[in-house]
């Protein structure tokens, strides 16, 4: 389990405890999210960059945090087929899923459901939502740019200098 980076404070709280010690959400370690990323290790960091923001914008912080755990909380591996198209698809997959073992609130619902607006249709509806939806397209783009740094150019296919 990795370290997670925010305080102590909120790490101790149930609402947060019964989240990350949960097995199912320990699983996730083995589904491959972006790149070289699982979707464990991009979970808590999505939770990782909501915080902060969500400290500065006064909004309700366990609910982002829990709700930025569990937004991509669907429990497969969609490198090996998903339930639909993917993309569209998740949210709800991951809300159903929550919802069947936590107790959500209306924010944390919302956060699950929106997080991939503008690819899915409706807007977020709190700033909690808005939060986690930006926080996860950030911790998405470095995933893919830290991706991208790995990727080696063979000496044959260096661009000639004209
Ligand atoms: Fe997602
Ligand atoms: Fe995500």
């Amino acid at each position: 389990m990795s370290k997670f980076c925010i305080p102590e404070y909120y790490k101790e709280l149930p609402e947060i405890v019964e989240i990350i010690q949960n097995p199912e959400f320990q699983f996730m370690v083995n589904y491959r999210h972006h790149g070289n990323v699982d979707c464990l290790h991009h979970s808590l960091s999505v939770a990782e960059k909501a915080f902060p923001i969500a400290v500065r914008l006064n909004a309700d912080i366990i609910s982002t945090l829990r709700g930025a755990l569990l937004h991509d909380f669907y429990l497969y591996d969609w490198h090996d087929g998903a339930p639909g198209l993917h993309g569209y698809s998740h949210p709800y997959s991951a809300l159903r899923e929550a919802a069947q073992r936590f107790d959500l609130n209306c924010i944390e619902r919302d956060i699950i459901k929106k997080h991939m607006f503008p690819l899915t249709p409706f807007p977020p509806l709190f700033r909690e939502s808005w939060i986690v939806c930006v926080a996860d397209k950030i911790s998405a783009t470095g995933d893919y740019v830290e991706e991208m740094k790995r990727w080696r150019r063979p000496a044959h296919t260096q661009y000639q200098r004209l």
